[in-house]
């Protein structure tokens, strides 16, 4: 024992202390801790000589610079947040067995809002969708929920997601993003038009939040939620905003700087004006899904759908609250890795193939992103009041490797378990039928939400300021057959609406969209004319 009582191992720094550090109470020093008088310090050969390899203290400092970087996020780079808390304020128990749902929970939470195609500079008022993630810590691990502040998104076959993507992005060769050129970004979605009800949002008011505080948010994937007694139904989670919905005009986002919603979200909790989010779920039996799609085409496994708000309404569980800034935003927001895997027992991800892919993703960008052992690092590991054990060991960083517990299932020190009281066989086996390779054959009710958006939702003045965003980013479309073919799909949401954007872009689409053939989805429409 050293002399002050304490074993010679134990020497583990105090995460919380580290992140009070204050400039009055450190001591400069190198990175194993030795003093030294001034950073500017350097080992030189005499007044003009060359600098010495022994100068530890001026290698240590270049060195670590050298590889401050991490990968960026390959999307969602940019972004902030925020911690704080959530409580259950009318229990679920009756659906879910999951300890947090149940009467008078809470546990802290960590959340990062983003934009999801721009680099981590780039600008918090760009048209885009915004990722919405919410940590919960509950008593049972991690639970993640990895959003938007959109109820769709842009496909339902995840093998199109790179694609897409990579169509946000920029230019192989002229290195160009579409504020510039959005000939690829417009060639993409017009052979895509699954996408149209995304891309209406997209376009819409809704594409350029006020704020994040005044987002809703929404999981877009049907999940699973199972009780005590193993009886399941099919969810979808919403956080909605209260304070409300904003948004910015195209126009008016050039007057905000880059990091506006940073620092909006920022001087809110700063101030005291601490933001919160209702935590509503919509609930569907087995027998409804089957009824839904049956009855009005619409596959509780497809995100381009929303489910029916008169027919499946949202029934509160909760509310959270953002009351504290981080401290270290790399530490705490950088780092923090959000998966849609992580889900305690209760909660389940359903058969939607883009949900199925993405718990595959995510964790694995991590290992790259982060390294193997990110789970370790405090904003991301679990806080639950059992410690942790398991038989992952080493690697790099492993701060937590569990000390001298075996590394094998020992007899002579047993780890503990916890029973699973349910049997797992909860798939929806007649309902998923038989395998198919396309996921993505349009049909008629793909245009039913885009066409009651246009409709019924937008009033004139935001269909006015959509055809004015729609065609002021077309005019940097270089091929006029790209525009034409969005035109042809918009022409299937509204004779109206495409025959404005005719005007407003100059350009005529074609007649109906059942000639078109589409590289990355089967013309339903053409099918069933040859029928
Ligand atoms: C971030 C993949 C679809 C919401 C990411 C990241 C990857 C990814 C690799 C970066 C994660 C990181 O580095 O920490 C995918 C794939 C998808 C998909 C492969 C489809 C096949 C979606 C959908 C949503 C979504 C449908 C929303 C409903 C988000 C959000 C983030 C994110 C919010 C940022 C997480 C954060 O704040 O750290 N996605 N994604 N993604 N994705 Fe997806």
């Amino acid at each position: 024992h050293a002399p002050d009582g304490k074993q010679n191992g134990d020497l583990h720094r105090d995460y919380n202390d580290d992140r009070n550090a204050q400039g009055q109470d450190t001591l400069y020093t190198t990175s194993n801790g030795v003093p030294m008088p001034h950073p500017y310090e350097v080992q030189r050969v005499g007044e003009n000589g060359p600098l010495l390899l022994q100068d530890f203290h001026l290698v240590d400092l270049l060195s670590h610079f050298d590889r401050e970087r991490i990968p960026e996020r390959v999307v969602h780079a940019k972004g902030g947040g925020a911690h704080g808390f959530y409580r259950t304020t009318d229990p679920l128990d009756d659906l879910c067995m999951a300890d947090i749902f149940q009467a008078g929970k809470e546990c802290p939470i960590s959340v990062r809002f983003s934009t999801v195609g721009g680099e981590s500079g780039s600008h918090d008022c760009a048209r885009d969708p915004r990722g919405f993630s919410v940590k919960f810590r509950t008593d049972e691990g991690n639970w993640d929920v990895v959003a938007n502040n959109t109820p769709v998104f842009f496909l339902r076959d995840p093998a199109k997601f790179p694609l897409f993507i990579h169509t946000q992005k920029r230019d192989p060769a002229t290195h160009l993003t579409h504020a510039d050129d959005s000939t690829m970004f417009w060639d993409y979605l017009s052979q895509n038009p699954e996408s149209v009800h995304q891309v209406m949002i997209l376009m819409g008011d809704r594409g350029i939040p006020e704020n994040w505080r005044k987002m809703h948010g929404y999981y877009g994937h049907t999940t699973k939620l199972v009780n005590k007694k193993g009886e399941w139904v099919y969810a979808q989670i919403h956080f909605k905003s209260k304070q409300g919905t904003g948004f910015i005009t195209q126009e008016d986002s050039n007057n905000y700087s880059p990091d506006a919603h940073q620092k909006d979200l920022y001087n809110a909790i700063k101030n005291g004006d601490f933001p919160g989010w209702d935590v509503k779920v919509q609930t569907m039996t087995p027998k409804e899904a089957e009824d839904l799609w049956e009855n009005q085409k619409i596959n509780v496994f497809d995100l381009t759908h929303v489910w029916p708000q008169g027919q499946f309404p949202l029934r509160k569980v909760g509310e959270f609250f953002l009351n504290e800034n981080v401290k270290n935003y790399f530490a705490e927001i950088e780092q923090i890795a959000f998966n849609p895997a992580h889900n305690p027992p209760g909660i389940e991800p359903s058969a939607d193939p883009v949900l199925q892919s993405r718990l595959f993703s995510y964790p694995d960008t991590h290992r790259h992103r982060i390294g193997v052992n990110y789970q370790q690092l405090p904003v991301n590991a679990p806080r639950t009041p059992y410690r942790i054990g398991n038989f992952q060991r080493d690697g790099s960083m492993a701060f937590y490797n569990q000390g001298s517990r075996p590394a094998y299932l020992s007899s002579i020190q047993p780890t503990q378990f916890r029973e699973r009281t349910l049997d797992l066989d909860r798939t929806h086996g007649h309902f998923a039928g038989k395998a198919v390779t396309f996921l993505s054959e349009i049909r008629e009710e793909d245009f039913n939400a885009p066409r009651a958006l246009w409709e019924k939702v937008f009033d004139e003045g935001a269909r006015e300021r959509l055809v004015k965003n729609i065609s002021g980013h077309m005019s940097t479309c270089t091929k006029e057959e790209i525009i034409k073919r969005q035109i042809t799909i918009f022409r299937h949401v509204s004779e109206d609406f495409a025959s404005r954007l005719e005007k407003a872009t100059g350009v005529k689409g074609y007649e109906s969209i059942k000639s078109m053939s589409f590289n990355g989805t089967h013309n339903g429409f053409a099918t069933e004319d040859k029928n």
